[in-house]
């Protein structure tokens, strides 16, 4: 295979200690001559500001278009508050997302068996629960225009936001949910606010039309995103591909990801295009929890969803299936043995730091490549 081409970006908070872990991860498959890449690294975030006044350079912008995959620690925090709304850390981002055009987002809520306990809801609820939140990522009211403040003029200023989607945008995370959901269990469920908002109706209709379309063999169904949001706390194992628009797919992702014990478990994939020319697509790999600063520096962040995002990468980039396979058995063996990581502790378990952690999947990882 051509030279594999990473770019990691660790970013804030907690982003460079999870991202540890990954480095570790990607010495022990060095080492071991499962694979080799080629890494770079950047700033982004809060940590770019600081160094160069943008969230993200122009430099590493190139060198995330050149990656095969940019494999993305967290951005913000407090310290950075008070920055142009433009260079806020966030910016960093959304900028990676809408200029590699990495338009689906995929974040998969999986309860391991040892972690049923730490979830907020029973145990019947979300014991062996593998659901896929498909969130579309490049469009709708956070990338929409006009999104301005003015000033009226009589004391009161008006916020604007836009929520716009076109049907090629619709029909492309449609396809992608389709997809996946035929590698799965194969049901899609659609969610919007058709009751409310004209995005919802058109949303709706393109996804219907796909459906009918070129995807028959799937089963389809439609919840309105309130809705969605309450049955996913009732019983989530009723989906297997939740398909929905930015802003929905930012909320019901949060939601599911407590399905899963801790928001510290849950990884994420953000695909392109596939090049027609080059079969390739650009990829963007981040766990859905944020920089958390209140415990940044502390050695106590939890690193899987971090490690299981690169095994996302494994996976959809680099088609490699079975060491992705080996690398999630290797996180829920060491779950299974009672290594936690303090936000998913429970009775019994021994509590390891974020490192201690890395060292034991990557340890397990070994074991079971032999
Ligand atoms: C996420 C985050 C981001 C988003 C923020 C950090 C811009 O909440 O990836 O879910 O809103 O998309
Ligand atoms: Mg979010």
């Amino acid at each position: 295979m051509a030279t594999r081409k990473l770019l990691l970006l660790p970013g804030d908070g907690i982003g460079p200690e999870v991202m540890a872990e990954v480095s570790r991860l990607l010495g022990f498959l060095a080492k071991s001559g499962i694979a080799s890449f080629e890494i770079e690294e950047g700033l982004v975030g809060g940590g770019c500001y600081d160094a160069h006044k943008v969230s993200i350079t122009e430099e590493t912008m190139a060198k995330a278009h050149a990656a095969d995959a940019v494999i993305f620690g967290a951005v913000g925090g407090p310290k950075w508050d008070d920055v142009p709304y433009d260079v806020r850390p966030e910016a960093g981002l959304l900028r990676l997302r809408k200029d590699l055009g990495l338009f689906a987002n995929i974040r998969p809520a999986i309860c391991y068996p040892a972690l049923a306990e730490s979830s907020s809801l029973k145990r019947e609820v979300v014991e062996g629960l593998d659901i896929i939140i498909l969130r579309e990522l490049t469009g709708g009211v956070y990338f929409g225009e006009p999104k301005t403040i003015t000033d009226l003029g009589n004391g009161q200023k008006r916020a604007v936001d836009t929520q716009v989607y076109d049907t090629y945008e619709i029909e492309r995370i449609a396809r992608v949910g389709f997809e996946l959901a035929r590698r799965r269990r194969n049901k899609v469920t659609s969610m919007e606010k058709r009751n409310v908002m004209k995005t919802g109706v058109l949303w709706r209709e393109v996804v219907t039309d796909v459906h009918a379309r070129e995807y028959k063999d799937v089963e389809l169904e439609h919840m309105l995103a309130d809705a969605g949001g309450m049955q996913i706390v009732r019983w989530p194992k009723q989906f297997d591909v939740i398909v929905t628009d930015n802003l929905f797919g930012d909320m019901l992702s949060d939601i599911a990801a407590m399905l899963t014990g801790s928001l510290g478990m849950l990884p994420s994939a953000s695909l392109g295009e596939v090049d027609a020319k080059t079969k390739r697509r650009k990829a963007l790999y981040e766990p859905v929890h944020g920089s958390a600063p209140d415990i940044a520096g502390k050695g106590i962040a939890n690193p899987i969803a971090m490690l299981a995002s690169f095994g996302m990468a494994l996976r959809y980039s680099f088609n490699m299936g079975k060491e992705a396979d080996l690398l999630d058995a290797a996180i829920a063996a060491v779950l299974a043995k009672g290594l936690r990581t303090a936000d998913i502790k429970s009775d019994g378990a021994k509590i390891v730091s974020t490192s201690e952690m890395g060292e034991a999947v990557v340890g397990e990882l070994e074991r079971l490549s032999v």
